[in-house]
């Protein structure tokens, strides 16, 4: 690990590399596919683990992590493996040492309800660590980057509504008033 690593560096490789399929407060994703990191680190944290021996543990799971069998459809099973190498050398340090830096620094993730119909808030904490959205200053690439697509409201709702094959189903999860609003705004700024 070197010494100098860079936090502003090590954000933007997590927002591109990590925040698709990993929960962290500090960029506000919110994805399940990997363990949420708040909660994966809390504990070292609260047991007073220094910021170098974290940031050495997931290092460590960046080249070595788990392989363990799959399925879709099983909540027993996981969805995906996190890949070998994401990241190397020197962007692999800075995203490791910004894990380090931020995760679990409040404690265990506490779920928040989301409150609000501001179709941007909305958009940047339930949909930013997956789509590239410019007017919400967004980058994720694990779904379409939105200004490409340019949906229309009755697609975002929809899409929102049911989820894909990836992307999880908001019913429920956000009101009725909530997906409208997301979708309204979703489909007047997407490629302005
Ligand atoms: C395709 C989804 C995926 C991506 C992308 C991904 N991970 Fe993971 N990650 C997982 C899964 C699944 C696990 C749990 C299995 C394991 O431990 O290998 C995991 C485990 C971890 C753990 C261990 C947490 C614990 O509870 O001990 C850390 C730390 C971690 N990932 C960091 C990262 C970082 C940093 C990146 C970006 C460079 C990243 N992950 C990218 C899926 C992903
Ligand atoms: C975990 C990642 C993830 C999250 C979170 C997510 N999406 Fe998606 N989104 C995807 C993926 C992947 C696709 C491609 C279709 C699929 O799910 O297989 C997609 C597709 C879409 C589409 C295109 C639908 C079409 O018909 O082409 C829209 C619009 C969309 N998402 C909007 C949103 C909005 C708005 C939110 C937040 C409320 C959101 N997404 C949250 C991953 C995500």
């Amino acid at each position: 690990m070197s010494a100098s690593a860079n936090a502003q560096n090590g954000k933007a490789i997590f927002q591109q590399k990590c925040a698709g399929c990993h929960a962290l407060s500090a960029v506000g994703s919110t994805a399940t596919i990997g363990p949420n990191l708040d909660d994966a680190f809390a504990q070292a944290r609260a047991d007073g683990f220094a910021e170098s021996a974290i940031a050495n543990i997931v290092h460590d799971q960046i080249r070595f992590p788990g392989q363990y069998p799959t399925a879709q459809n099983n909540p027993n099973y996981l969805k995906a493996n996190m890949p070998a190498n994401l990241v190397r050398g020197q962007d692999a340090d800075d995203v490791a040492a910004f894990v380090a830096a931020n995760a679990g620094v409040s404690g265990f993730a506490v779920s928040k309800a989301i409150s609000g119909t501001n179709g941007k808030s909305i958009f940047k904490s339930q949909c930013a660590s997956c789509h590239t959205l410019k007017d919400a200053g967004t980058t994720g690439t694990v779904g379409p980057n939105l200004d490409q697509l340019k949906p229309p409201f009755p697609v975002v709702q929809n899409q929102v509504i049911h989820g894909g094959s990836v992307m999880p189903a908001f019913k429920g999860k956000l009101s009725d008033a909530q997906i409208r609003a997301v979708a309204r705004y979703v489909s007047s700024v997407a490629g302005k």
